[in-house]
């Protein structure tokens, strides 16, 4: 199983007042929104840098910056845009693009309805945010698509996955790095992550 597990105590500690049935929607979407910040910090560690020389009050100097490379962040709804505000505070640069996709209650198969991103999608890196990462078919549709419209560099953002989600992602596309706060258990009978923290859209909005 092929993925990062980002275990900062700060982390941690939010994802289990996230998980708590009894955490309402500001607090959850507050925690939410801290913890793809911190999260953001670990998936652009390897962004690149190059030398520009600087005068500091004091003398000049050779100093990093980044190079500019083009990022695009795309949330899948209606979960992932709990995590969006959090990514731009550390990237604020970056294109937003949108996907739509639903599960299917019966089969719980992806079903596309929107999709709004950047024209330039090959000049791009991506981070797809997908808070829950359950049977990993949103994910890889996104990726599929994304990939179909030209992006070579994607990595996967979620908050919590179930193996069975990983597996998937994994098999569908080797080359795409995970990272998520904790690979669960399992994934129950309605499709839902064990223990999880329930469905990640309703908790965000308020909605049942
Ligand atoms: N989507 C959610 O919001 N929660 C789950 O547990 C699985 C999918």
């Amino acid at each position: 199983m092929q993925v990062k597990v980002i275990d900062h105590p700060l982390i941690q500690h939010k994802l289990s007042l996230l998980r708590d049935k009894n955490t309402g929607s500001k607090d959850f979407r507050e925690l939410l929104e801290e913890i793809a910040m911190l999260m953001a910090y670990e998936l652009t560690r390897n962004l690149p840098l190059e030398e520009t020389e600087i005068e500091t009050p004091v003398a000049r100097c050779k100093c990093k910056v980044l190079t500019g490379k083009k990022l695009g962040v795309v949330p899948i709804l209606r979960a992932g845009l709990g995590m969006v505000n959090g990514v731009l505070r550390l990237i604020p640069a970056a294109k937003v693009g949108h996907v739509g996709v639903y599960r299917d209650p019966e089969t719980l198969s992806p079903v596309e309805y929107y999709c709004k991103l950047p024209t330039d999608v090959s000049e791009r890196d991506f981070i797809v945010i997908d808070p829950m990462l359950a049977t990993g078919g949103s994910s890889v549709a996104t990726i599929d698509m994304l990939k179909r419209k030209g992006a070579k560099n994607i990595k996967l953002m979620c908050l919590v996955a179930a193996p069975e989600g990983v597996h998937r992602v994994n098999e569908q596309h080797p080359d795409v790095e995970i990272y998520t706060a904790s690979v669960d258990e399992r994934l129950n009978d309605h499709g839902y992550i064990v223990p999880g923290l329930g469905d990640a859209g309703d908790r965000i909005f308020g909605t049942k």
